[in-house]
This record gives structure tokens, C-alpha cells and sequence, in this order.
């Protein structure tokens, strides 16, 4: 026994030499200076560490803020996809909105991942790519063909794979294999366990010509209800840190990934050209801690994230001189734009009452059910556990072209492939606001507002990189907002009337009650809008549109040498979709942009 027990921990013991670790000791790096430093192991941030150091004579250090994303008591909370509704603090940055005025200054919890992977080991786990005029869009502003949806889509499907759904069903009718990634490191899936609602919600596509079936909201169009698609593979949380940090790659020899560490600044270690150079950076474990500096021989890549970016921009002297000089911040580079323009999805959530025991909540509120529930799971990575809670289907919309909001107020979206709205269609009571009620089975709607035209920001609070700065998405603060979200309700509620829910559902849940005129979804918005953690445009691309940015089509820093932004901070517009997959293309992308800068060979 005792012999057995003393061999087992000699054999892990051996296995964790064999592993090359994660670095947890700023003070201890083996080098003071790397080709390249980035700046947050997060989504954006994982991709160029691992496509830089695919050449063996590239070296790279990550520093990411968070913890390690395979090592905790509590890891199953990131890794099992039916746990994504309850994200605990420890894998979060816990910052929370300043009062937002169009919501009767209600604050909100505003998450983002504090680990490994970033907001990608955290996150919902939807896989949508927008639509292809996000991306042509976005090369038509900035001027760069690279960005349009053409030239980004060997990008796109670089990053992923479609993978068989859990429970291994026949997807045909379900997706289209041929517009998704077959080699990438991020996996993707169709729902593996069904739904009580998924023969009804097809059954609307048919009966209602405004909401149409489409068979893969990720080939460039994505108008219509469809199959999620998650970035799950094979019954678990497929993250940047899963795909792109797997444990080959944290054992090569090139790449130093630093964790539980912040970049408190930007070093300026020459002037070139007349510009200010960024090869260096500062790191500290907490406000009061030992400093370290270390160099970049060849370029700072900041994906720190939308909150992340623009905080440490500002404290290393970029930013607008006029908040810089209110804390006594000297103004290296006057970008204005760094903290301004920030956008995010809006979203109020629906939900009925319905006639069926068959939804989430009779799993949720008996142990018995649960524990069968996850030793299936345990067992085989299969069943309800492995599936995204957050439903099966979702859909986009435009507003109808006759849309008095539209007259009003012009397109507000990249153009005719792009929506205005989002419903998601959930077997159970979803909300971030309201607590779940202790009866009843229900069905929800999410109802996002995706193409808004409110604009927020990220500003300072104190000088220290270790104090949350104050965040301000502004949702709800145009009137288009307000009235486009108002018809996403109406469209709400025409789709439950379909007479596929007859019998189905009882009765629109008791706050939902009173949403059917304009008064009281306004109301009701204002009472219960809160986000759909998609933040984005806090550090954005120059472009004709808008003018001047933080940096150029390139993610290079206006300005400024040797500094380089790659992460949802550069968007211009935000996407109509969530973010992770817009952010994985444009830092596959831009690892090629580096690679090719500094003459690295790329891959083939
Ligand atoms: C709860 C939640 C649910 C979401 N749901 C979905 C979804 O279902 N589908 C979808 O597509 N998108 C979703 N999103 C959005 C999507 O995950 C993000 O848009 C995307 O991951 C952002 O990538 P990023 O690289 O810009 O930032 P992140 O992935 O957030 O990476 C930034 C990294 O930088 C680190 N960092 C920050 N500051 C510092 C510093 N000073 N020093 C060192 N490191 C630092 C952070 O810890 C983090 O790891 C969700 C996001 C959240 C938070
Ligand atoms: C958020 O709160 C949790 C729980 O208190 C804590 O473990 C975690 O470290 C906090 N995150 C940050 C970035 O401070
Ligand atoms: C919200 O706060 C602002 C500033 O403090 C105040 O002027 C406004 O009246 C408040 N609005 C509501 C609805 O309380
Ligand atoms: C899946 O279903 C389609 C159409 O129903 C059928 O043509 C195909 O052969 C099936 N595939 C498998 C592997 O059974
Ligand atoms: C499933 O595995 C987890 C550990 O990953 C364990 O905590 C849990 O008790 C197991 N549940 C069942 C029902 O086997
Ligand atoms: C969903 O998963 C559960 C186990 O978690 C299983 O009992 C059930 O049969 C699955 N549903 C379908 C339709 O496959
Ligand atoms: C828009 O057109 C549809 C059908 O084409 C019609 O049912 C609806 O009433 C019209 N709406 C407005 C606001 O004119
Ligand atoms: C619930 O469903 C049953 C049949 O399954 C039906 O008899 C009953 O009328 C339904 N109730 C409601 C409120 O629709
Ligand atoms: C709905 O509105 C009616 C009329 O304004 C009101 O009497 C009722 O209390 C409201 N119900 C809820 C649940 O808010």
C-alpha cells in the first residue's frame, strides 16, 4: 500500500518535471529581454503566442494577469459547458459599470476572464462569425482589403474545427461542413443533447416567413434562426488556452508564459524617427510588490482586452492629454481615441411559463436528477451537461425594410447581411437580473440589440494598473437603440405566437407580462437592459470613416514605434455576432502581418 502510494507520487512528481510549467515568478524570468512580449494570455493574446513561436528561433514571453487555466480545485466550472451560466469570481475581474444613465443609473457586473485563455476560457462559448459585411466593411473604412471577409476567411477557418456533436447525431440539415475550419486548434459543435424546443422553434421557421431557417449562420450570411454552434469539442469548454496554449505548446522551448502578473505600464526605451519607442515592459503582482522590466527586441503586442488595453494605454502616457494631465499622467502620445467609442450588445431577456417538466430547471432543482445528469457525464462526456445551456437555436434579424425606425433613423448596420437584432431560444428561465423563480418550468429569449449606435468609453480612476477603471458601455443612450430593441421585443413575442407554441406555452413569465406596448417596453428595457460582455472599439483602427484612431490597418500603434494592438479593442464597429470568433480571425491575421514584418517565414 504504502509502497504503491510512495510510487505514485514519485510518478507525478516525474510528471510535473517532464512538463515544462507555467511561470508564476516575475522576479525569477530566466531572460531580460525577448523578440516579443504580449501583453495578456487571453483570446487574441493566446493565438499570436502560439503562431509566433511555431519557428524555433522566435522567442516569446506572455504575461497574463489571471490564473493558470488547468490548475484549481474548481476547474471543472470552466471546462463543463452546462456550468457557463455560473462563472465563479475566481476566474474574473469582478468590474462592475458606473451608473448607467439610460438605466436609471442602474451599475452592472461587467465580467471578463482573469485566467488563461482570457474571456474565451469564461465566455458562452457561441461560435458566430458575423456576417460577411462586417468584414467588408471594415476593409472599406480602413482602406486594407486584407480585412474583407474574402481575404479573411482562410483566416477564419484556420482557427477552427467542426467537431462531431456530443451525443454524435446526424447533422445533416444541422450545419454547413463545408464553410468550417477541418485543421484549427478551436473545436466547435452542434447541440449533443435535444430539446424540447427545438422541434417547435424549426416548426416557427416555416410558419412564419420572418423568421427563415438557415442551415449555417457562419457561412457570411446570417440572417435567420439556425443550430448553435459552440466551442465545445467533445463534451468540453474549447478555449484559446485549450487550442492554442496546449501543453506542446507551453513545452516549447521559445515561449515563457508569465501568469498572475500585471503589466502595470508601457516603458518608452528610445525615440526613433521623431516617435516615442515601446520595447519594454513593466510587471508587478500587486500594487505594492517588486517592479520588473523587461525588453522586446522586436514588438510590445498589447491584447490586454477592451477593458485591459486602453487602462494600460493610458497609465504608459497614450491617451487623450486632457484626462492624462487630470491625474498627472504626461502625455507621451496624444491619441484621443484610446478609452472613447467603446460598444457593446444590449440585451433584456423574455421568458414563458411552459406546459412541460422537460426544461433545465427540473434538472437544476433535484440532486437526484443533477447527480444522474453528471455521471452520465462523468462517464462519457455526453448528456445535458455537455450541452451549452444557453440553448439550441438562435437567430438574426433585420428590421423589415418598410420599419418606420428605419426611416427614422437610417441602417445602422455594416449592410443587408447584417442584423439588427439577436433572439436565442433557451429551455429555461435566462437571466443575468432576475433571480430563477422557485416553480415552474420555463423557455427564454434573449433579445439583443447587436448593431447599436451608443458609445461609451474606459477611463482611468487612480494612476495604479491594480485599481479598476471606470467603465461606461452607455447602453440604451440614443433613441435608434431604444426603438430598434423595442421592435426586437415585438418581433419577441410574434415569434411565441407562432401556433407552434400553442399548448406549449402557459403564460409570458410575470415581469414579461407587460411587454407589449411601447411605454411599457420601454420600461421594461430600462428596468432590465444589461450586457452581452461584448465590449469592443476602446483602442480603434484608423479609418474614413471615423478619421484618426489608435492604430493604423496594420494594429500598429499611430504614433509610436515598436507597439502593436491585437485584441476586440480595435474594432471600429462592433460586429453583429459575438465576439470570439471576429477576435481569433483578425489575431490569426495579424500574426501573419508580424511574421512577415520582421521576416519570419510563415508556415504553410
Ligand atoms: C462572460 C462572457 C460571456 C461571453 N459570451 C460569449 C459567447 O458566448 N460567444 C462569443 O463569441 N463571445 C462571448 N463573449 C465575448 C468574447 O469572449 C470576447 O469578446 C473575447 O474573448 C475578447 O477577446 P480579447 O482577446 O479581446 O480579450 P480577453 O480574451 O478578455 O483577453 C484579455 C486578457 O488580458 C489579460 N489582461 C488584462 N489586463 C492585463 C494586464 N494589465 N496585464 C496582464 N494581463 C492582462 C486578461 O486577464 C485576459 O486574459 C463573452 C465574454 C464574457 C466575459
Ligand atoms: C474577483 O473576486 C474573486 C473572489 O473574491 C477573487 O478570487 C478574484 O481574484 C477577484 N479578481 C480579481 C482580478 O481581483
Ligand atoms: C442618475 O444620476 C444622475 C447624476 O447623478 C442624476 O442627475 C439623475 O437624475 C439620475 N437619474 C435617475 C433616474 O435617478
Ligand atoms: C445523415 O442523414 C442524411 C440525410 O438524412 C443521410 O443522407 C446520411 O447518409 C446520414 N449520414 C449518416 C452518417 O448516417
Ligand atoms: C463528477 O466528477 C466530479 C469531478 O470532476 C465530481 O466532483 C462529481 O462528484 C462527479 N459526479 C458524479 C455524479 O459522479
Ligand atoms: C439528454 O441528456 C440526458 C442525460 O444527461 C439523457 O438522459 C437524455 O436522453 C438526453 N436527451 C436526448 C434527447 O438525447
Ligand atoms: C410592413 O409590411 C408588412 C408586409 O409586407 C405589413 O404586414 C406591415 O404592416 C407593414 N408595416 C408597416 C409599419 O407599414
Ligand atoms: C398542457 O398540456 C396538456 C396535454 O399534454 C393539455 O391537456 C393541457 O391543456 C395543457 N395546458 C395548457 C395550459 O396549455
Ligand atoms: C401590468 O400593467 C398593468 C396595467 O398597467 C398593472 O395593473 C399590472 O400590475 C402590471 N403587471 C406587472 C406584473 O407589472
Amino acid at each position: 500500500m504504502s509502497i504503491r502510494r510512495s510510487f505514485l507520487i514519485a510518478l507525478l512528481c516525474f510528471l510535473e518535471n517532464g512538463l515544462a510549467a507555467l511561470l508564476t515568478d516575475h522576479t525569477r524570468l530566466t531572460k531580460k529581454s525577448y523578440d516579443f512580449i504580449v501583453v495578456g494570455g487571453g483570446t487574441a493574446g493566446s493565438v499570436l503566442a502560439n503562431r509566433l513561436t511555431e519557428q524555433p528561433e522566435v522567442n516569446v514571453l506572455v504575461v497574463e494577469a489571471g490564473r493558470s487555466n488547468i490548475d484549481g480545485p474548481d476547474l471543472d466550472d470552466i471546462q463543463v459547458p452546462y456550468f457557463v451560466a455560473d462563472i465563479p469570481a475566481s476566474f474574473d475581474w469582478n468590474y462592475t459599470t458606473v451608473p448607467q444613465r439610460a438605466l436609471q443609473n442602474r451599475t452592472l457586473a461587467y465580467p471578463r476572464g482573469h485566467v488563461l485563455g482570457g474571456s474565451s476560457s469564461t465566455n458562452f462559448m457561441f461560435y458566430t462569425r458575423g456576417s460577411s459585411d462586417e468584414f467588408d466593411r471594415l476593409a472599406r473604412i480602413s482602406g486594407d482589403e486584407g480585412w474583407s471577409w474574402k481575404a479573411m476567411l482562410p483566416y477564419i477557418l484556420k482557427s477552427e474545427t467542426l467537431t462531431p456533436p456530443a451525443d454524435d447525431h446526424n447533422t445533416t440539415g444541422q450545419v454547413d461542413p463545408a464553410v468550417h475550419g477541418k485543421t484549427g486548434p478551436v473545436l466547435t459543435s452542434l447541440p449533443g443533447n435535444a430539446s424540447v424546443l427545438d422541434s417547435r422553434v424549426l416548426q416557427t421557421t416555416s410558419e412564419l416567413s420572418e423568421f427563415p431557417f438557415n442551415l449555417d449562420m457562419n457561412s457570411g450570411n446570417p440572417l435567420g434562426v439556425g443550430w448553435l454552434q459552440s466551442t465545445i469539442g467533445h463534451g468540453v469548454r474549447s478555449s484559446a488556452a485549450t487550442a492554442f496554449l496546449a501543453q506542446e505548446t507551453i513545452n516549447r522551448k521559445n515561449l515563457d508564459v508569465l501568469i498572475g502578473t500585471r503589466v502595470t505600464r508601457l516603458l518608452q526605451t528610445e525615440r526613433k524617427d521623431g516617435k516615442p519607442v515601446f520595447l519594454g515592459v513593466e510587471l508587478a503582482q500587486c500594487d505594492s510588490g517588486t517592479k520588473v522590466q523587461i525588453r522586446a527586441k522586436k514588438e510590445v503586442i498589447l491584447s490586454a482586452g477592451s477593458i485591459g488595453t486602453p487602462h494600460i494605454l493610458m497609465l504608459s502616457g497614450i491617451g487623450g492629454e486632457k484626462e492624462l494631465t487630470r491625474l498627472g499622467i504626461t502625455t507621451v502620445v496624444d491619441a484621443p481615441d484610446v478609452g472613447k467609442h467603446m460598444q457593446d450588445h444590449p440585451w433584456v431577456p423574455l421568458q414563458w411559463q411552459v406546459n412541460t417538466t422537460n426544461t433545465l430547471e427540473t434538472i437544476n432543482r433535484n440532486p437526484d436528477i443533477f447527480n444522474a445528469a453528471m455521471a452520465v457525464y462523468n462517464a462519457t462526456k455526453q448528456g445535458v451537461i455537455s450541452n451549452n445551456p444557453g440553448g439550441n437555436q438562435i437567430g438574426w434579424f433585420r428590421l423589415p425594410p418598410n420599419s418606420s425606425v428605419l426611416s427614422e433613423f437610417g441602417d445602422t448596420t455594416a449592410g443587408p447581411l447584417s442584423p439588427h437584432f439577436e433572439l436565442t431560444f433557451g429551455n429555461s428561465f435566462l437571466s443575468f437580473t432576475e433571480p430563477v423563480p422557485a416553480t415552474g418550468n420555463f423557455m427564454s429569449m434573449c433579445v439583443a440589440l447587436v448593431a447599436p449606435t451608443s458609445r461609451g468609453s474606459v477611463q482611468l480612476a487612480t494612476t495604479s494598473v491594480f485599481d479598476a477603471p471606470l467603465i461606461d458601455p452607455a447602453f440604451m443612450q440614443t433613441p435608434s437603440d431604444l426603438a430598434t430593441l423595442t421592435e426586437a421585443v415585438k418581433a419577441a413575442h410574434r415569434f411565441a405566437a407562432a401556433s407552434a407554441w400553442k399548448d406549449f406555452i402557459v403564460t409570458p413569465f410575470v415581469e414579461a407580462v407587460n411587454t407589449t406596448t411601447d411605454v411599457d417596453i420601454h420600461a421594461y428595457i430600462t428596468n432590465l437592459v444589461t450586457t452581452f460582455r461584448h465590449p469592443m472599439g476602446t483602442a480603434r483602427m484608423s479609418t474614413s470613416e471615423f478619421g484618426s484612431g489608435v492604430v493604423n490597418s496594420n494594429l500598429l500603434v499611430n504614433g509610436a514605434s515598436g507597439l502593436r494592438i491585437v485584441d476586440a479593442s480595435i474594432f471600429p464597429h462592433i460586429f453583429g455576432a459575438h465576439l470570439q470568433a471576429p477576435v481569433y480571425a483578425i489575431a490569426e491575421r495579424a500574426s501573419d502581418l508580424i511574421k512577415k514584418e520582421h521576416g519570419v517565414p510563415l508556415l504553410s
